[in-house]
């Protein structure tokens, strides 16, 4: 059997699989809504044989979008339009949903990609002011945010709770809580974005405190039989910021709070990070903190070829991978996986045909007939 094609339980979740889709931005949605583009991009997904597959980074309020085209989960119209995606891969896949719950704290109003990903300027139209840990801009020639007071940190502590209702509601399996890349709750971890001196800022203790309240009321507002799991950067890349040890103390205390895995990737919160890339370059962090903390954790980053994902989980470095960027490149690469590792796979009914003569036993259940 392949480790890679093995079950694997998010706590109470199971997952037919080790491979999940890592949650990818689209840049797409109308007003924080889903609409085509989000069927299709989730639909095909849905397709892949994945064990699993988290939808992009969703902001639990209008001003916590990254781009103005985020997905956001914050309205009565969101929600219908994400009821609509949901519905559809329900109706045709049997892979494991979950959604990831978002804040970009001093990273919002940003341009998409494609037109430079660069910040909109207050003094620019379709700009918004963004809010953070500290009035400190994501890079020194950028607009400052809003340093968050004690009615923001409650407003969007709500926010994240209320979003999370809708979550349930629409019936997701799962919440990822986003505390990476520089945004929000990141933010508030590191202390190259986080130079309060409240109870929010200074020790690792303080700088933990409004991430690890938004888990709690996160983890209260969603079902007690489906997981809330949380990623994290395992390191700022810089000197001084926040680090794997930082992470594992962090892992920690998520873990005291019934966290239910942690997904292991890196950076985002400086433009003076140097990262050493290279294949699997985060796998190592997941792997720390799969021995040090106990939680089950998934691996993401430069995960690209079968036998490497198979490596490291048969290896014990972590228990599931995530890929995103070879998942749009081949989005039947659980499919290719499978073929070549000797596995099976669930494909549609309406694809069986498909399979390949020398992969007779590729498809699960397979079966075709003609007269
Ligand atoms: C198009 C695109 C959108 C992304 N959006 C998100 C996101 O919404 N949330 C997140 O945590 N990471 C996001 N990422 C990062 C990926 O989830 C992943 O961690 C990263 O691409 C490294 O994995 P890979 O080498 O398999 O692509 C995005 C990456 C890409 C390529």
């Amino acid at each position: 059997m392949s480790p890679l094609f093995e079950p694997f339980r998010i706590g109470p979740l199971e997952l037919h699989n080790r491979i999940v889709i890592a949650p990818m931005c689209q840049y797409s949605a109308t007003e924080g809504s889903a609409n085509d583009w989000h069927l299709i991009h989730l639909g095909h997904l849905a397709l892949s044989g994945a064990g699993m597959l988290i939808v992009e980074a969703t902001a639990v309020e209008a001003e916590g979008r990254i781009t103005a085209g985020d997905l956001g989960l914050y309205s009565d119209a969101n929600e219908a339009g994400l009821a609509r995606v949901v519905g559809a891969v329900r109706a045709h896949s049997p892979i494991k949903l979950a959604i990831q719950l978002a804040h970009a704290g001093r990273k919002a109003s940003s341009r998409a990609p494609w037109e430079g990903g660069q910040q909109i300027r207050l003094s620019e139209p379709g700009s918004w002011r963004a809010s953070a840990p500290s009035a400190l801009p994501h890079s020194p020639d950028e607009d400052a945010p809003t340093a968050l007071d004690a009615a923001g940190l409650a407003r969007i502590r709500t926010a994240f709770a209320d979003t999370a209702r809708r979550a349930a509601r629409l019936g997701f399996d799962g919440i990822e809580l986003h505390a990476a890349h520089g945004y929000l709750l990141h933010e508030f971890l590191s202390p190259l974005a986080n130079q309060r001196d409240d109870a929010y800022g200074g020790s690792l203790e303080n700088r933990m405190r409004f991430p690890l309240e938004v888990f709690d009321v996160v983890r209260a507002a969603f079902p007690a039989d489906k997981p809330v799991w949380l990623r994290l950067s395992a390191t700022d890349w810089v000197p001084g910021g926040w680090d794997i040890a930082d992470a594992i103390a962090f892992s920690q205390a998520l873990k005291a709070r019934g966290c239910a895995a942690i997904h292991v990737s890196s950076g985002g919160v400086s433009p003076k990070q140097a990262i050493k890339l290279g294949a699997g370059y985060q796998v190592p962090y997941a792997q720390r903190i799969k021995a040090e903390v106990g939680l089950p954790t998934i691996a993401v980053g430069l995960i690209t070829e079968p036998a490497q994902a198979e490596a490291i989980i048969g290896e014990g470095q972590a228990d599931a991978v995530a890929l995103a960027r070879a998942m749009l490149y081949d989005p039947r690469w659980p499919w290719h996986a499978a073929a070549a590792l000797g596995a099976q796979v669930q494909a549609p009914v309406q694809y069986w045909r498909s399979q390949p003569r020398e992969f007779k036993d590729l498809f699960e259940n397979a079966a075709f007939g003609a007269r």
